[in-house]
């Protein structure tokens, strides 16, 4: 079987964000049971204002110009892992604008999560993500990694200063992403053929 696209979307872009540290991280975490496609949702233009149309009429609607190939990457993609900060109890408002704007592209494809955050490690924004994805057909594993007060746990590097137990948790989780996602791409061909 070919590997599966793993899409890793980095969700903030606020100015000295530390989301693609834990990017850099996960992305080295990842075996050859798929091909990782770094997405970092600051490249491209993710405006707040929606199409006029919902996308249960129109499911693809015209984007902005910068953000054509963000949804083309989007779309070729198996699985997803959304590295998350928490913002207020929730995820960051660019990443709610990027999965708006889709709605096929996430449709019976598989996701994962790594959260970083103060007390929380982002789990509760990870939460509400599993909600959004709900609407969207999409399924959540169960396993994530989380980082509880991350600046305490990464050196200057961006190395892990005792990195076994977030290892094993990110193992776990792709075990899982890649039993999910071999499923669902299965469901999918099978879909097309009828
Ligand atoms: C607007 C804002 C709200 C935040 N709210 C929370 C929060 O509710 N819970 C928490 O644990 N950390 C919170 N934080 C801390 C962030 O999780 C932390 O600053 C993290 O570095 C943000 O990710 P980023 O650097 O990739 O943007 C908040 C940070 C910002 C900027």
């Amino acid at each position: 079987m070919s590997a599966l696209k793993l899409a890793l979307v980095i969700g903030s872009v606020r100015e000295g964000r530390f989301g693609p540290v834990v990017a850099d991280w996960f992305a080295q975490r990842v075996d050859d049971r798929f091909d990782v496609d770094v997405i970092d949702l600051a490249d491209f233009e993710l405006p707040a204002e929606l199409p006029a149309v919902p996308p249960l009429l129109d499911p693809d609607p015209v984007r902005p110009a910068g953000m054509v190939e963000f949804t083309e990457r989007l779309a070729a993609a198996d699985a997803y892992v959304i590295v998350t900060p928490e913002y207020n109890r929730s995820y960051p408002a660019a990443l709610k604008s990027a999965i708006d704007w889709h709605f096929t592209q996430w449709d019976a494809k598989a996701i994962g999560f790594v959260g970083y955050s103060g007390g929380s490690g982002g789990l509760l924004a990870i939460e509400h993500l599993r909600q959004v994805f709900n609407e969207l057909n999409a399924h959540t594993v169960r396993n994530y990694v989380s980082f509880p007060r991350y600046y305490r746990l990464f050196d200057e590097n961006g190395a892990l200063l005792e990195p076994q137990e977030f290892e094993a948790d990110a193992e776990a989780m792709l075990d899982q992403m890649h039993w999910w996602a071999s499923a669902l791409r299965a469901g999918r061909l099978a879909q097309a053929l009828v």
